[in-house]
């Protein structure tokens, strides 16, 4: 709608670190990639007392440290004149005033808006509603559309306030709450794999699939983010969006169509499946952990118990995944950084060949998400010049090989345009973020109220505690990454 019209894109929070790794990078090549609207304007607005030229420079030295991307100083020079900084208090009527007035005058006449909250979440409603006071969100002619960013409450209840809060003075149609993961082209590409292939999909549910790992792990530790991270925590800051993201791609049915909500319904539907973890189950599907030496970081309070790390055991309570354990785990420090997704088939029903084990090596599915992109796949073949020898073999497809290195944009610059767009499919519904904090919530509570299970502490540089391993061998399994760095470096 109104695709024509002059566009601003606001953006609270411009003088932080957000803006200047993530967002001003990716908006500058949709600019470059010539995706922007026509006529197009950005408008940074915060507390630091910047002026026009000032906050240029500051975004020209951000895109020298983070851009991923090459680009002509004439390119930017084109570029920085659409950039324009606006000081205001976040909390004072007056400076929204101002801020439309100066949209309004650019606009000259009406336009479309996008507003971008990369603040700290506890302002998120106070800047929606001083929009809201200030007519800046009534859509008379253009659109106006609001991206929210993470954390999205702290738990069940603060995110369906929120919730309540914003729809106040928005449709849940203006509402871009955004999880960066679903920007990635890989996890796009789960969806494309399954749906797009007719190989996959007839195998994809609990007759043939034997347990589904999805491992994100993180070589960094907290950084200089301590002050957020040590009340927020693993769980929170990265399984109630990203990772429950994932299973809900991995699991759900196919969608009647490609539209946001059709999408975002079967997303839904597998988040209600999964059998919540709570009271007693707690102790034995989850693991809780934290590195060493996280409570000497800075900012991290000295008897800090906020878990680096988290392991899960879920169930998904339908037709398709019945007895198909998901297994889950993310944390900081560990050993290597990577995203995947690791799909065990069955055994094949009946032993036919001769094997030392008895058992055959079940095939392997990776769905490789970072930092390496791509598809391995693991199955067996005869041995060369043997009688009967079976052999593991692996068949792999690397984004980077077949599209060249630089292929794979920045995650948020798929999402920006999206927003601009109008398509919300990558975007999180009201309803799917309070399922995933429904899933959360009794675990959060357990872990901090009755330290069920109790904190584990790991070494850096390991695959975690040693009691995410015991999570596993219950059901008889090892957690595979010695499977996936075979895969990657045979
Ligand atoms: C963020 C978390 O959402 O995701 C960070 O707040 C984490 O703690 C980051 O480091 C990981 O993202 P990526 O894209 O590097 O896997």
């Amino acid at each position: 709608m109104n695709g024509s019209l002059p566009t601003s894109i606001i953006i609270f929070g411009a003088s932080g670190d957000l803006t200047q790794r993530k967002l001003m990078p990716s908006l500058f090549n949709l600019y470059r990639k010539g995706r922007l609207p026509k006529q197009f304007r950005i408008v940074g607005s915060g507390n630091t007392a910047f002026t026009d030229e000032q906050f240029r420079v500051h975004l020209a030295e951000g895109l020298k440290q983070f851009a991923s991307f090459k680009y002509k100083d004439e390119e930017w020079a084109a570029f920085a004149p659409n950039l324009a900084y606006h000081q205001g208090r976040y909390t004072d009527l007056a400076d929204f005033k101002k801020l439309s007035e100066m949209l309004s005058k650019w606009e000259n006449g009406t336009g479309n808006r996008l507003y971008y909250m990369a603040t700290p979440p506890g302002l998120f409603t106070n800047i929606i509603d001083l929009l809201g006071l200030t007519d800046q969100l009534h859509e008379n002619g253009g659109w106006r559309r609001v991206v929210i960013e993470k954390p999205f409450g702290t738990d069940l209840a603060s995110a369906h306030n929120l919730n309540q809060q914003i729809h106040k003075t928005l449709g849940e149609n203006q509402i871009y709450r955004i999880d960066h993961y679903l920007g990635k082209e890989t996890v796009q590409n789960i969806l494309v794999t399954r749906f797009a292939n007719t190989i996959f999909e007839p195998l994809w549910n609990r007759n043939y699939i034997d347990h589904v790992e999805i491992t994100v792990s993180e070589q960094v530790g907290v950084e200089h983010r301590a002050g957020y991270y040590d009340s927020v925590g693993v769980l929170r800051d990265m399984f109630q969006n990203h990772l429950l993201q994932l299973v809900s791609l991995v699991a759900m049915e196919p969608p009647a169509s490609f539209k946001a909500d059709a999408l975002r319904n079967e997303k839904v539907k597998v988040l209600s499946s999964i059998q919540p973890i709570k009271d007693g189950n707690i102790a034995l599907n989850t693991v809780r952990g934290q590195y060493e030496g996280y409570r000497a970081e800075e900012g991290v309070k000295p008897d800090s118990t906020t878990p680096t790390y988290a392991a899960l055991r879920l169930q998904i309570d339908n037709w398709r995944w019945q007895g198909v354990p998901f297994y889950l785990r993310s944390g900081k420090c560990l050993k290597e950084k990577v995203s995947q997704i690791m799909i065990e088939f069955k055994q094949p029903p009946h032993l036919l060949f001769p094997h030392p084990d008895s058992q055959m090596t079940p095939n392997v599915l990776v769905l490789y998400l970072q930092p390496d992109e791509g598809i391995h796949w693991r199955f067996e073949a005869k041995g060369p010049d043997t009688a009967s020898d079976i052999l593991s073999v692996y068949m792999e497809f690397h984004y980077a090989d077949s599209f060249g290195q630089t292929s794979i944009p920045e995650s948020y610059e798929r999402l920006l345009l999206d927003a601009l767009q109008g398509d919300a499919s990558l975007f999180t519904r009201a309803d799917e973020v309070e399922t995933a904090w429904s899933l959360v919530d009794p675990i959060l509570q357990s872990w901090e109220a009755n330290e069920t299970p109790p904190l584990t502490f790991y070494k850096p540089d390991t695959w975690g505690p040693t009691e995410a391993d015991a999570l596993l061998a219950r059901d008889g399994r090892t957690w595979m990454q010695d499977i996936a760095r075979q895969m990657l470096h045979t």
